[in-house]
């Protein structure tokens, strides 16, 4: 989907060998570039497979794409961009999202069921 390559200049994670490997696709990855003015500003995007770890639902996603702002009405850190998608594209974006394996590593506390 063309609007979500654009998520994985900041959260896909890349391979020792500068390959993206499709299995980790928006795991994470670093950010290469930081502002001039010392703003908070996140190293990495965080991992969106399976969706962002804590309390966000798909729901969540499609607002924060739609808004800008979080379920509890907050701000992302730069260098999140504030989206404005329409609803069908926040949902599909949103629904890719949690269409993703999530990362093996980052689920404290998952079940180890199949
Ligand atoms: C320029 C870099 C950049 C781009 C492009 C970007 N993000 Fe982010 N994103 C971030 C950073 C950095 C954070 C962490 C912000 C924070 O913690 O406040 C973040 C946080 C998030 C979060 C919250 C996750 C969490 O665990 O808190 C979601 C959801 C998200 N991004 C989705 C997306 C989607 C979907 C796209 C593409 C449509 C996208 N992002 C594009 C940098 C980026």
């Amino acid at each position: 989907m063309e609007g979500v390559a654009k998520c994985g200049d900041c959260h896909m994670a890349h391979l020792a060998n500068g390959e993206e490997e499709n299995a980790r696709e928006l795991q994470g990855a670093p950010i290469g570039s930081k502002p001039l003015q010392p703003i908070k500003w996140e190293d990495h995007g965080p991992s969106l497979a399976g969706g962002p770890k804590g309390r966000w639902t798909d729901a969540d996603v499609s607002k924060l794409l739609q808004t800008g702002l979080t379920a509890r009405g907050r701000h992302l850190d730069a260098p999140m961009p504030e989206y404005r998608m329409n609803s069908s594209d926040a949902d599909a974006v949103a629904a890719y999202i949690y269409s993703l394996p999530k990362p093996a590593k980052s689920a404290p506390g998952a079940e180890h069921s199949h």
